[in-house]
């Protein structure tokens, strides 16, 4: 299976051992991913911004084959956030053309792999072409129970607090909640990621060391990996090697005693 799988890697045989070598121990259940450098990336070949993305796109490909056949459980990644409207219409236009894309050449691949779609994020002012998109590729996963792939599109922290708190006042008001009632579970509970474990692990790509309004709540105790790799040139290599530094990390979640390796 996983040697069909990574079939097309020219590395084949070092990948194959690797993700063996990295199943012994400990996976993180939830990746989280700041998907950074597209348009760096682009800039240094004399290219337009939108060919970053483009080949930001076919990395997503492979790090989801890779985290796929790995055993991760889900893998979020940050497609688009609520201050990228800001950028130039061409561009923006681009990015939300970029689902489609994507899934129409490999939603065959996602299924056959048991990966199940999901996206979390504002839909209202997404266009009809991108949600339809999405929510096809939703439709003809949702029974798949390996992988995650879970897009934030149109997403931001912030907005997802301020939504969850509205609701969690409305509880109250209207009696289905006390105040001294209100606990992590209850926060948790009104989040996009309700039904998610906590990403384990944030990787950002492209040398920028800050999270960029993406799960402030949910990263509370991730481990963070920063590196200087663009989006479009992380590999599955790179990708496994976070993993690997992820697994040599002691995880304490605030305790000095008893201390938890990942
Ligand atoms: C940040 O790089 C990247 C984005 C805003 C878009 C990320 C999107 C993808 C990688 C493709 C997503 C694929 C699918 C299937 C939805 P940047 O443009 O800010 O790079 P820069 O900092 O070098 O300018």
């Amino acid at each position: 299976m996983i040697n069909r799988l990574l079939g097309k890697q020219k590395n084949q045989d070092s990948l194959v051992e690797r993700v063996q070598q990295l199943q012994q121990k400990p996976l993180p259940k939830h990746i989280a991913v700041i998907m950074d450098g597209n348009g760096r990336w682009a800039r240094r070949r004399a290219l337009p911004r939108i060919a970053g993305h483009h080949e930001g796109m076919n990395t997503v490909k492979k790090i989801t084959r890779i985290a796929s056949n790995l055993g991760i459980g889900a893998l979020t990644m940050y497609a688009f956030s609520t201050e990228n409207w800001k950028r130039p219409k061409k561009e923006v236009d681009f990015l939300m053309k970029l689902p489609s894309e994507f899934l129409h050449t490999y939603l065959p691949e996602l299924i056959e792999q048991n990966v199940k779609v999901e996206m979390i994020g504002d839909p209202s002012n997404l266009p009809r072409h991108t949600l339809d998109a999405i929510h096809n590729a939703m439709e003809k996963t949702q029974q798949n129970d390996g992988l995650i792939l879970n897009f934030a599109m149109n997403y931001g922290s912030r907005a997802e607090l301020v939504q969850a708190t509205k609701q969690i006042v409305e509880l109250v008001q209207s009696g289905q909640l006390s105040v001294e009632d209100i606990t992590d579970e209850t926060m948790n509970a009104q989040l996009m990621t309700a039904h998610l474990d906590e990403p384990d692990l944030l990787i950002r790509t492209s040398g920028e060391v800050r999270l960029s309004n993406f799960m402030l709540w949910q990263l509370a105790y991730a481990e963070f990996i920063f590196t200087d790799v663009l989006w479009p040139d992380f590999t599955e290599h790179h990708f496994l090697d976070a993993v690997e530094q992820y697994q040599s990390r002691h995880r304490r979640f605030g305790s000095v005693e008893g201390e938890q390796k990942a």
